[in-house]
């Protein structure tokens, strides 16, 4: 199987050759619906999606982060405006477009927020998740793809890299909801003979992320270090976190909807970085002279995280393919980018 090589555009087409040789993967085109298709992960799956001929519908509340290429062929791209929690437009969209295969990446994505608004948390991540993949169910869709979080669902894991099987302990109502959404996904495949697959990445980085994100330190840093603005460590600034780059997890997301079978896995590097180190690096590349302003501790911030990814490699194939240093390089090189 071929990994995917990158969520940004390119124009080569001997991934998508390759990917569609042998094994579970299907030689024609898919016709796929992405929610949370404007956000950060989700517009660098739709471009993926786009760039290797399937056929995509967007869904999500928001207009999209970043214009498409204007290479795309017509009809192959469908963009619709509105909520996962309008039951009535995720029902009609469902039988209108017939998906073959659904990504499910909108949610309630902050730690915060939800421990403010635990019902809007809880709304979003749990009955939208149920809505989606019921519709999706009842539409004919084969593949249901869901986006976990191995790094909030088990909270202090008492393994650390932490691998598939351990027992859930989120410490936020988000983790709590995206365990919970894996549980009725569950049912869901049972009630309906609809397979799913969860994705559970650790704190995903790369270009066009959003700095009030899950893993929003890279996109918050970078964007500070390349203006020279101040930038905060929250103390001890030892706390460790598996940073995994965009690319590696729509590659983990594409493996999700092709594999013969559903799966839950967690999608990492293994790797601990502390944010001082992180800091460190960022400020190396991006040429940032300025001292960190060390902030109080951040209460719930968990002192280590990081994931084992083996079922991933054992079952989809899978293992990351950029590392910290490159993919720091590339994120920066697209925020500064942005920022001239
Ligand atoms: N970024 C990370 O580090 C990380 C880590 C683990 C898991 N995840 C998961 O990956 C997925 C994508 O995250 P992201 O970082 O791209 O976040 P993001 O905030 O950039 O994207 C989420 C998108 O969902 C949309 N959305 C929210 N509520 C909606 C609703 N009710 N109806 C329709 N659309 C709605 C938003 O408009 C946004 O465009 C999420 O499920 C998130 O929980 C992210």
């Amino acid at each position: 199987m071929t990994r995917v090589e990158d969520g940004t555009p390119h124009h080569s087409s001997t991934a998508a050759h390759r990917l569609s040789e042998g094994g579970p993967l299907p030689s024609t085109a898919m016709r796929v619906l992405v929610s949370g298709s404007s956000g950060f992960v989700g517009s660098h799956l739709v471009r993926w999606l786009l760039q290797h001929g399937h056929e995509v519908t967007g869904f999500d509340l928001a207009e999209p982060r970043r214009p498409l290429p204007e290479d795309i062929p017509p009809g192959a791209w469908r963009d619709i405006r509105g909520s996962i929690l309008d039951e009535d437009l995720v029902e009609r969209v469902m039988h209108e477009v017939r998906p073959e295969v659904v990504f499910h990446l909108a949610a309630q994505v902050s730690v915060s927020v939800s421990m403010r608004e635990p019902r809007l948390d809880i709304e979003t991540n749990v009955l939208g998740t149920v809505a989606m993949a019921r519709h999706a169910a009842a539409a004919g869709a084969r593949r249901f793809v869901n986006t976990s979080s191995g790094g909030a669902m088990f909270g202090e894991a008492p393994v650390v890299p932490t691998p598939d099987g351990t027992l859930p302990a989120p410490q936020s109502f988000y983790g709590a909801s995206k365990a919970a959404a894996e549980i009725y996904l569950q049912l869901i495949q049972h009630e309906t003979g609809m397979s799913f697959a969860s994705v559970r990445p650790s704190n995903i980085y790369g270009p066009w992320q959003d700095p009030h994100g899950e893993a929003g330190v890279v996109a918050i840093f970078a964007r500070r270090m390349l203006r020279g603005d101040e930038v905060t460590v929250f103390a001890p600034g030892t706390d460790t976190r598996d940073y995994v780059y965009v690319s590696d997890v729509v590659d983990a997301m594409v493996r999700a909807a092709m594999a013969e079978t559903g799966e839950l896995c967690v999608v990492g590097t293994g790797i601990e970085t502390s944010t001082m180190d992180l800091f460190r690096a960022m400020a190396r590349e991006t040429g940032y002279e300025i001292e960190p302003v060390i902030g109080p501790p951040r209460p719930g911030d968990i002192p280590r995280s990081a994931l084992d990814a083996r079922k991933a490699e054992a079952v989809w194939g899978w293992t990351p393919q950029v590392d910290l240093t490159e993919g720091l390089r590339r994120t920066i090189e697209a925020f500064r980018e942005e920022l001239e």
